[in-house]
């Protein structure tokens, strides 16, 4: 895969419409990206949901654990009120959901898998079936997760999808830990993000995607240091950088 973009929208375009939506995702469109990231949750009964939180609190109008909700009652929570008024009745997507929007859009696709650490076993095999069964085209397609054995497991589940471990420090052996997976890209906050480690990311042949940036002027002097791409709430704030892609 050559990624082909270097603005990802954050959670769809997060300061643009409310987050892990379908709407969200179109918004991400109309401000000129052509991939977004969105978090993949596990809920009550198997479901897989696109959401963020732990709690449905801060996104719903629903309260309570996330994993503990049903897809009913997920279903039927409002998720885009929180935002604005103007997004009343928006929903929490199914992960299908989201699939079909974002290949319906012809945009590539960085999902998060979020879980409890026990729950990797049920999730990840659960996301690996519904992407072989409804994403048609790996080359617009990266997995990226904070839990290693989230991926670890992706990675033996053996549909040789494109890897990316996310970290908000990056770790001391990082090298091993993208080897043991063949890892595609490492992602990272880029906060916490020093130049000599870019540029060994960069050395050892890994794409490095930062998040989530959203002032161009702060990640300025990190394409030099060999950044491929920045995850952004704002796409608009890096137009600028379409007529160099
Ligand atoms: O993929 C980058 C970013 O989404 C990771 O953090 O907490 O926003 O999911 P978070
Ligand atoms: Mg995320």
């Amino acid at each position: 895969m050559e990624l082909n973009t270097k603005v990802m929208g954050h959670r769809g375009a997060a300061l643009l419409a409310p987050e892990n939506t379908l709407a969200s995702i179109r918004a991400a469109v109309s401000a000129g990206a052509t991939w977004v990231e969105i978090d993949v949750y596990l809920i009550a009964e198997g479901g897989l949901v696109i959401f963020h939180d732990d709690q449905l609190d801060r996104c719903t109008n629903g309260s309570g654990v996330t994993r503990e909700a049903r897809p009913t009652d997920i279903a039927a929570l409002d998720a885009g009120s929180h935002f604005s008024a103007d997004f009343a009745g928006e929903k929490v997507p199914t992960l299908l959901e989201a699939l079909e929007c974002i290949q319906s859009l012809g945009l590539g696709l960085n999902l998060e898998i979020k879980h409890d650490t026990a729950d990797v076993d049920t999730i990840v095999p659960a996301v690996m079936a519904m992407l072989r069964d409804h994403w048609q085209d790996n080359n617009k397609l990266m997995i990226s997760s904070f839990n290693l054995a989230a991926l670890q497991l992706c990675y033996d589940i053996g549909d040789q999808r494109h890897l990316a471990p996310l970290y908000e420090f990056v770790p001391e052996d990082w090298a091993e830990q993208l080897a043991s997976i063949k890892a595609y890209s490492l992602n990272c906050d880029y906060l916490n993000l020093t130049q000599d480690q870019a540029q060994a990311i960069k050395a050892a042949g890994y794409k490095l995607l930062c998040y989530t940036a959203n002032d161009p002027d702060a990640v300025a002097e990190y394409w030099a240091w060999g950044m491929d791409a920045v995850i952004t709430d704002d796409p608009t704030r890096f137009a600028f950088l379409s007529n160099q892609q």
